[in-house]
């Protein structure tokens, strides 16, 4: 008997509970053909939690999540409540807390009609950024002085450490190396205009000397979105810090076909993972179920692989590409005419039939 994988489900806000529900069912369809065993344990936590209880994800709380194998999280996010307060409380919660320092998120077009981008194809649009997910801008350290005065100070400090950007870059080396595609790994920063970030670039020079097969690449990060839009063949695996990387990677979403598709894990290897959709919960849709979930089954399949279930894993991710690539799925938008639930049909339909 294999092991039981403990998986911990926080649904969320909005529409996270109608693109979780989806997710399951796949991992459950999955877990029958490829015989692997897991649980789910549901939090409550996000803003309806929050409204009746005052808590956003309190010490125990997360320390309980931390031992689960695998956190599979829906969104957070709700206009009832201060901006950004539950997300940090949750999301970024959950990535500190947890010391979850790379944030995972693939780029891959399963269709050409799927992108925006003029003549490319799937060949050209696949790759992984790795996003490094506890430090830079992220951390809140912020105040104000004088505030609500004309002489107002704001400041938000980018912090970066040794330590943070070593894991971060050897982990994105290793990603490259396993990937085996181009074997090139692009550092994105700003460091010629933001000097603190030439850490970034010893780190990536230094640890590049253990990796001898995989080609250093580098590129400032207002240029990498021109040459993600204009040469998205170039990209194999990217390194980039973290505020940097939360905008680079809309931009990924957005050429593979939106945020209907792009999932991403947030993991802190050997230790703990949170895999989630990276669209947010848009409330204005909620309830109503015209959300794609391609980007939550995207997410399981993400936790398969992370788990070293890669034979289930493989098998989601084709019945993905296939339900999009001429397969009966043709738009991820909420004006597609499909219900959420129907797009987990035609991507069950396919790994059943291939079971
Ligand atoms: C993301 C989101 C989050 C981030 C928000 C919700 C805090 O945009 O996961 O990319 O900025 O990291
Ligand atoms: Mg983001």
């Amino acid at each position: 008997m294999g092991k039981t994988y403990e998986i911990a489900v926080v649904a969320g806000d909005g529409v996270g509970p109608e693109v979780v529900r989806e997710g399951l069912r796949v991992l459950e369809a999955a877990s029958e053909i490829d015989g692997f065993a897991y649980r789910t344990t549901e939090f409550p936590h996000g803003t309806e939690h929050y409204l009746k209880t005052g808590e956003l994800l309190p010490e125990a709380a997360m320390r309980e999540l931390g031992d689960f194998d695998a956190i599979l999280l829906g969104a957070i996010g709700d206009p009832r409540v201060e901006v950004g307060l539950v997300e940090r409380g949750v999301i970024s919660g959950l990535r500190f807390g947890l010391d979850l320092y790379i944030n995972l998120r693939p780029v891959k077009l399963y269709h050409e009609d799927l992108t925006p981008l003029k003549n490319k194809k799937p060949e050209d649009i696949d790759m992984v950024f790795v996003r490094e997910n506890t430090e830079d801008l992220y951390v809140g350290i912020h105040g104000f002085f004088k505030k609500g005065t004309p002489d107002e100070v704001a400041i938000q400090e980018m912090v970066m450490t040794r330590k943070g950007v070593d894991r971060a870059v050897r982990y994105a080396y290793e990603v490259a190396k396993k990937r085996n595609r181009k074997n090139r790994l692009t550092l994105i920063d700003k460091a010629n205009a933001l000097r603190g970030q030439d850490l970034w670039t010893r780190a990536f020079e230094e640890i590049g000397r253990e990796y001898p097969g995989i080609q250093q690449d580098h590129a400032y990060i207002d240029a990498a979105c021109m040459w993600l839009l204009k040469n998205p063949e170039w990209f194999d695996v990217a390194v980039v810090p973290n505020m940097f990387g939360d905008i680079i990677t809309d931009l990924g979403a957005a050429i593979q076909g939106g945020l209907g598709i792009a999932a991403s894990g947030n993991i802190h290897p050997g230790k703990s993972a949170m895999f989630e959709p990276i669209h947010g919960s848009a409330p204005k849709h909620a309830g109503k179920n015209v959300i794609c979930p391609i980007a939550t089954i995207a997410a399981v399949q993400m936790m398969l692989d992370y788990f070293g279930e890669t034979r289930a894993a493989a098998r989601v991710e084709s019945a993905i590409a296939g339900a999009l690539a001429g397969g009966g799925i043709k738009d991820l938008s909420t004006s597609s005419g499909m219900k959420t639930p129907e797009y987990t049909d035609i991507v069950l339909r396919r790994l059943r039939a291939a079971g």
